[in-house]
Formats: structure tokens, C-alpha cells, sequence
């Protein structure tokens, strides 16, 4: 468990849980306990944001609202070169040496959504006519060749690349808050500032090609018949191919989104993962909107973990980043690393199929609101009013903010439907029931066991705190790993099984996943949390006095170290 610094104070008072109706409980979120700083320049660490998960987020909103700012752009007359390209390897000479966007003045105020007459219509990528294809050919070339004629024109490939690495590589500090990173990933800002980053894009290429409706397509990767890299991007001669992909995974491979896969190529059983992926991450591990947006991060605060980041980014998002990127180079670029990802053409792709999913989601029948509203945190505006800049298609310096990028449909642009068979695939338990007993006689159990590193699969004992329809949350404490380094690993519940690589099964509880990243200061734990609700419901154990837990390492589970494990009640009482 962290210890609390004596600068900080837990504040974990709960509120009158009978003033909330069922929908509002429903909706809680999962950070718990709040902290108010009372030195440290009003820095918020997650360190010390307790993860005993139980507490409200609810009475702890008078300190939010008296302290906390949503995150502001950064000051792009303050790059620090050195922050990013740390990992630049030797043959890439031929690349700049930062990811320092061009400087410019912003206007005033924020940007306004143009009004349009014809929405641009986002395709699915492998049903594109030829006519398509060579129109997003053309727009890519066209962006290619402002790197050469022109390279500080911020709508050229590297920069628009760049653009990415600057806000996940570190070269800008918060504004106001020396030392701390600005991260797009790991929180709530995943699909708002992606979903901007690709409007601008889509509207630059459309800009270059003289073709104001163009639409950027999406992989497909949620459905069987899009679980392949797009036939278009895998041609040498197109400007859409990047030599930096892993060339095993060149179609007609099937994709892995859970990442778990590494040996397995039977493609039936990967479609059977991805599916199953797929649903739990939209739907059966889903307990509330932040489950799926990812956690609050404010300003001051430090760069989230992984393990803060909602299910989807935690999921199939990240699986098609490391799936896609070299494994040949140290730090798979391109896709499989953030500073390089912006570099591979499916990297807009990929996150168009990201962004259709928050689209989707939405739609989704749940118990919970899915706005991120009064219900959900104390001071919405932390998020609705977080900003970010961009170059437009004119090369303005343009800033945006969160809360205009909540309906996609305004900002001009909607997803061709295409079949999504996730939806009804909830797991199901293939194995006779086991008596967790028995399985326990070959667990380890107690706090001896940890920390515990994953050379190995590792099983443990975890006592259940409550009874009935347990609403719980399986946490794994204190993760630490180098960051350098590619890490993944499978957890399962009561799993008497000998096929951790089969995901299509109830007792399959999730993975962790950590694509490698440069830090500038050490970072902090992480603390994996797996809803169990429906797990419990699926493999019936809802009344057990314990679970057993599972963890397979996938890859560098040599690598990481597990604090603790325990189970707590997702809701305190
Ligand atoms: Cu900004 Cu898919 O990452």
C-alpha cells in the first residue's frame, strides 16, 4: 500500500449515498479518494492519491473545485528539444532531432467548428473503391512533400507526426508546473485530443487534395472481416506503407487486440480473442463512464499510468499499437511507440476505428450516465474545459477545448456502419466449474508472496470481501517495470486451465499492457484494477470466500514486479 507523505491529506469522507438515485451510484467513478495538497505548489501526485479505491470521489469535490484546473495547452515557446527523441536510434539519421512543433501566436479565444452543408463520411478501410484509394494516396503524398519543399509548414507528415510526440514524449512541461509532463494518454484526454488531432488532419488532407469532403477511413478491427492490416497500406510502392510494421504481421494475419496472443496463430481462435476483447472492453468491464473514458487528470498533476487509461485505450487501442510496430527495433517503432507512432499512415487509420468506438459506445444500452457530468466527478469543467492547440488546414495556430469535440456529428464527419458481432459476445465458462479450494492447494498464499515478479505464471490466494452480487474490483498493487521495455501480462479468476492464451472464456479477467516510453522523472507504480461483477456473474462464484488469481506474463513478465493483490468492493457501503 503507498504511504501517505505527511504533505498530504486523505480526504475519503463519504456522502449520503441514499441522496443518489441507483443510476447515480451506478456511475461513480473509479478513483476513490481525493487528496488536497496542503505544500508542494498545489501539485496533486497520484502517488498519494490512495488507491484504496473504496471512498467516494463525492465530498472530496470541494477540494477539486477550489484547486484544480483542467490541463492547458502547452506553451510552445518553451520545448524542450531534449524531451523527446530520446530514443532515436542510430539508423534515423535523417529524421529532425526534437518533435518541437513550429512556434507561432494562437488567436484569441478558442476555435470555432465551421458550419458545413455535407458530412464527410469515414469509410471502412477494406471496403475502399480504387477512386478512394488513390485520393488518400494523393493527400499523403501531397503532406510528404511539405517535409521536403517545406518543412517547417506544420501541416507536413513528420509534423503533423510530431505532433503526437509532443504531447506523450515530454518535451513540454505543464504550463506553471516545471518537472511535469503533458500526457495525452492514460486518462480522460485519450479520445478528446486524438479525435481533434484527427479532425485536423482529415481536414488538412482533404485541404491539400482540393477535396473538402474527404474522409479519413478506419481499420476495422473490431469486426472478423477487418482483422487484417488494410490491403491499402501494404504496399511497397504506396505512400501509405511503412517499412517500421513487424513484417509477420503483414496480411492476411489476423491482429491481436489483447496482445496476449504472441504464440498463437491459429486465426479462429484470434478472432474468438478479439471478439471477447472487444466486448468486455465496451461492455462487460464497464461499470461507469470514467471505466471507459479513463481517470480525471488535472493540472498539476502527474503524468497518468497505463493503468489509469479507460478500457478501451487500455485494450484493443494499445494491442493494434504493439501488434503493428517493428519488434525488430528496441522500442517498436513506428507504431509501438508513441513518439513514432504519428509516423505510420495506419496510425490515423487506427485511431479513426478508436473514435468510431467512443461513437458506439455511446450508443450503448447501460446503467450509468455517460457523460462525464456532476454525477460523475465533482467539477465536470476539468474536463470539458481541457485544451490543446493545432494547426488548422489554413496553418493557423488554433486552440480547442474538450468540450467541443463531444458530439462528433458537429464537427462534421460520421462512420459508415459496419457490423459489430462483439456486442453479444459475452464469455462464457468453457471448463467444468472448479472448486476454488482445490485449486487454492496449488496457490501461493499470503503477504510473503509479494513483491512478486513475473518470470513465471504466478497463482495466488485473494480473500472476497463481500457476498452475494459482489460488485468488486481486483486491484494489482504497486506494478513497477522499465519503462524502456515492452511489458505485458493475462490475469485470470479460478482458471484450472492449461490455455492462458485463450481469451474467449469467462474466467479471462484482463491483461496489462505497457508500450515502452521515455520519462524524464521516475515514475510512480501502477496499480491494475479489473472490475469482477460480471466475472463473478459468468463463472457463478459471487458467494466464494476467495478467488484465485492467475497471472501469465506475455512479454517481459521477467521485467515486472507485483506489490500486492487484493479485492475490494467497487462501491464502498
Ligand atoms: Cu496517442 Cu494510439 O495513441
Amino acid at each position: 500500500m503507498a504511504s501517505l507523505q505527511s504533505s498530504f491529506m486523505v480526504v475519503a469522507t463519504t456522502s449520503n449515498p441514499n441522496l443518489r438515485t441507483s443510476s447515480q451510484l451506478a456511475s461513480r467513478p473509479r478513483r476513490r479518494f481525493e487528496v488536497s495538497c496542503s505544500s508542494d505548489g498545489g501539485r496533486v501526485d497520484r502517488r498519494n492519491m490512495l488507491f484504496g479505491l473504496g471512498g467516494l470521489y463525492g465530498a472530496s469535490g470541494l477540494i477539486r473545485k477550489a484547486e484544480a484546473l483542467p490541463i492547458s495547452p502547452p506553451d510552445l515557446s518553451k520545448c524542450d528539444p531534449k524531451g523527446a527523441y530520446t530514443v532515436k536510434n542510430e539508423e534515423k539519421k535523417d529524421l529532425p532531432d526534437n518533435c518541437c512543433p513550429p512556434y507561432s501566436d494562437t488567436k484569441k479565444g478558442y476555435y470555432e467548428l465551421p458550419t458545413f452543408t455535407e458530412m464527410r463520411r469515414r469509410p471502412a478501410a477494406h471496403n475502399l473503391t480504387p477512386d478512394y484509394i488513390k485520393k488518400y494516396e494523393n493527400a499523403i503524398q501531397e503532406m510528404r512533400k511539405l517535409d521536403v519543399t517545406d518543412p517547417d509548414d506544420p501541416r507536413g507528415f513528420l509534423q503533423q507526426a510530431n505532433i503526437h510526440c509532443a504531447y506523450c514524449n515530454g518535451p513540454y512541461d505543464q504550463v506553471g508546473h516545471p518537472g511535469i509532463d503533458i500526457q495525452v494518454h492514460n486518462s480522460w484526454l485519450f479520445f478528446p485530443f486524438h479525435r481533434w488531432y484527427l479532425y485536423f488532419y482529415e481536414r488538412i488532407m482533404g485541404e491539400l487534395i482540393g477535396d473538402p469532403n474527404f474522409a479519413l477511413p478506419y481499420w476495422n478491427w473490431d469486426n472478423p472481416d477487418g482483422m487484417q492490416m488494410p490491403l491499402m497500406f501494404d504496399r511497397e510502392e504506396s505512400p501509405l506503407y511503412d517499412i517500421e510494421r513487424d513484417q509477420t504481421h503483414r496480411p492476411p494475419a489476423v491482429v491481436s487486440l489483447a496482445l496476449s496472443a504472441a504464440s498463437i496463430t491459429d486465426p479462429v481462435q484470434l478472432k474468438c480473442n478479439n471478439l471477447t476483447q472487444m466486448y468486455k472492453e465496451m461492455i462487460g468491464d464497464v461499470e461507469s463512464a470514467i471505466d471507459f473514458m479513463g481517470d480525471p487528470y488535472v493540472d498539476g498533476e502527474s503524468p497518468p499510468k497505463f493503468s489509469d487509461g479507460g478500457s478501451a485505450e487500455r485494450g484493443a487501442h494499445t494491442g493494434i499499437h504493439v501488434w503493428t510496430g517493428n519488434p525488430k527495433n528496441d522500442f517498436s517503432e513506428d507504431m509501438g511507440n508513441f513518439y513514432s507512432a504519428g509516423r505510420d499512415p495506419l496510425f490515423y487509420a487506427h485511431h479513426s476505428n478508436v473514435d468510431r468506438m467512443w461513437t458506439i459506445w455511446k450508443t450503448l444500452p447501460c446503467a450509468f450516465t455517460k457523460d462525464i457530468n456532476d454525477q460523475v466527478v465533482p467539477n465536470p469543467d476539468d474536463f470539458n474545459n481541457a485544451s490543446f492547440l493545432f494547426y488548422d488546414e489554413k496553418k493557423n495556430l488554433v486552440r480547442v477545448k474538450v468540450a467541443d469535440c463531444l458530439e462528433h456529428t458537429k464537427m462534421g464527419y460520421e462512420y459508415e456502419d459496419s457490423p459489430t458481432p462483439w456486442k453479444t459476445y459475452r464469455p462464457t465458462q468453457r471448463q467444468k466449474p472448479v472448486n476454488a479450494k482445490v485449486l487454492a492447494k496449488t496457490a501461493e498464499t499470503g503477504g510473503k508472496v509479494f513483491p512478486l515478479t513475473l518470470a513465471k505464471t504466478r497463482k495466488v490466494v485473494a480473500p472476497k470481501p463481500t457476498k452475494g452480487k459482489a460488485d468488486e474490483v481486483l486491484v494489482l498493487e504497486n506494478i513497477t517495470s522499465d519503462s524502456s521495455k515492452l511489458v505485458s501480462f493475462n490475469v485470470f479468476v479460478n482458471d484450472a486451465d492449461d490455455t492462458p492464451q485463450k481469451l474467449d472464456r469467462a474466467e479471462y479477467a484482463g491483461c496489462f499492457t505497457q508500450i515502452p516510453h521515455t520519462v524524464r522523472a521516475k515514475e510512480r507504480p501502477s496499480n491494475l484494477r479489473l472490475n469482477l461483477r460480471e466475472l463473478y456473474e459468468n463463472i457463478n462464484i459471487g458467494d466464494d470466500d476467495f478467488i484465485v488469481v492467475t497471472i501469465v506474463p506475455q512479454v517481459n513478465g521477467g521485467e515486472v514486479t507485483i506489490g500486492g493483490i487484493k479485492i475490494i468492493p467497487r462501491v464502498p457501503a
